[in-house]
C-alpha cells in the first residue's frame, strides 16, 4: 500500500476526519512552497480541534432535553423592561455555576421564563457543563416512579450527576407530602454541589400551598435560596404581544 493510503487509513482509524479531508490541498501547498510544513500541521490540526469541539457542543445540548432552542440573542429585552438585562447577561456568563449557585425565574405564563432558562442551559451546555432539562411534572412522575420500582437513590443520583439541572414550570400542580419529600431528597442532595434552575409562576409565599407542608417548604427553600439568584419578571405575556399590539393599534 502508498504511503499516502496508510496515512489516510490511519487518520481514518484514529478519527482524525478533518485532517484526512484537507490533508492532500495541505500537502500540495507545503509541496508548492505556499506554507511550511510546521504551519501546515499545526493548522489541520487546530481543524480537527475545532471540529471535535462544535461536535462535543451539539451533543452537550442534545443531552440537555431542552424543550426548544432559544438563545440570549433570540430575547427582546425591551418588551420586559422589568427584568434587569445586565443581570440576565451576567447569569448568561455562567459565573453562577462556578460559584454553585442557584436560580429561580418567577414569572406569570408567557413572560419568557423558559426561554430565558433554556439560553442559560444553552450557553452552558456550549461551554462543555453537564446540563439537563426537564419539567417539574416529568421530574415528579420519574421518582415516584423510581421509588415505587424501589430505585430511587439510584435515580437521584442520575439527576445529581448534571452540573447543571433546570426544572421547568414549578407551581402547576399541588403535590401530597410523600412527593414533596422526593423532591426535597433532590434538593438536599444538590445542595451546594450543582445549580439548579427553577422555573415557576408561584411567588414565594405561595411554595406552601404547592408542597403541602409549611415545614418542608422552609428547609427547602432555604437550601434553594442560600445561594441564589432571584430573576422576577412582571409583565405581560409574549404570547398575547400581537393581541396587545392589536389593542394599543385601537386607542
Ligand atoms: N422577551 C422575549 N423576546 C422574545 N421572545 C420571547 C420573549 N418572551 C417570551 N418569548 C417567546 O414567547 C414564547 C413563550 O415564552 P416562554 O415559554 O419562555 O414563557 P414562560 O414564561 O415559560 O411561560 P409559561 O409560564 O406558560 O411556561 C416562547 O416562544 C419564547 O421564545
Ligand atoms: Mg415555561
Amino acid at each position: 500500500m502508498s504511503s499516502i493510503n496508510v496515512l489516510m487509513n490511519n487518520l481514518e482509524k484514529l478519527k482524525l476526519f478533518k485532517i484526512k479531508e484537507n490533508i492532500n490541498s495541505y500537502l500540495d501547498m507545503v509541496a508548492d512552497g505556499v506554507k511550511t510544513p510546521m504551519d501546515a500541521f499545526s493548522e489541520m490540526i487546530q481543524m480537527e480541534v475545532n471540529h471535535k469541539e462544535d461536535l462535543a457542543i451539539v451533543s452537550c445540548v442534545k443531552i440537555a432535553n431542552f424543550p426548544f432552542q432559544r438563545g440570549i440573542q433570540d430575547f427582546d429585552f425591551s418588551f420586559q423592561p422589568s427584568l434587569d438585562k445586565n443581570k440576565v447577561m451576567d447569569l448568561a456568563s455562567l459565573r453562577f455555576l462556578e460559584k454553585t449557585e442557584n436560580i429561580i425565574i418567577c414569572g406569570t405564563p408567557g413572560v419568557g421564563k423558559t426561554h430565558l432558562a433554556v439560553s442559560i442551559g444553552t450557553e452552558a451546555a456550549k461551554q462543555r457543563y453537564s446540563v439537563y432539562c426537564i419539567s417539574f411534572h416529568d421530574l415528579i412522575s420519574q421518582l415516584r416512579k423510581a421509588k415505587y420500582e424501589n430505585r430511587l437513590e439510584a435515580r437521584i443520583k442520575w439527576f445529581c450527576r448534571y452540573r447543571l439541572l433546570i426544572l421547568d414550570e414549578l407551581g402547576y400542580e399541588k403535590m401530597d407530602v410523600d412527593t414533596a419529600n422526593l423532591f426535597f431528597n433532590l434538593i438536599a442532595k444538590r445542595y451546594e454541589k450543582s445549580s439548579t434552575l427553577i422555573t415557576t409562576n408561584l411567588t414565594f409565599s405561595k411554595w406552601p400551598e404547592v408542597f403541602g407542608d409549611p415545614v418542608l417548604t422552609n428547609a427547602l427553600l432555604d437550601r434553594l435560596l442560600h445561594h441564589s439568584q432571584v430573576l422576577n419578571i412582571n409583565g405581560p405575556s409574549y404570547r398575547l404581544k400581537d393581541q396587545l399590539q392589536l389593542m394599543t393599534d385601537d386607542d
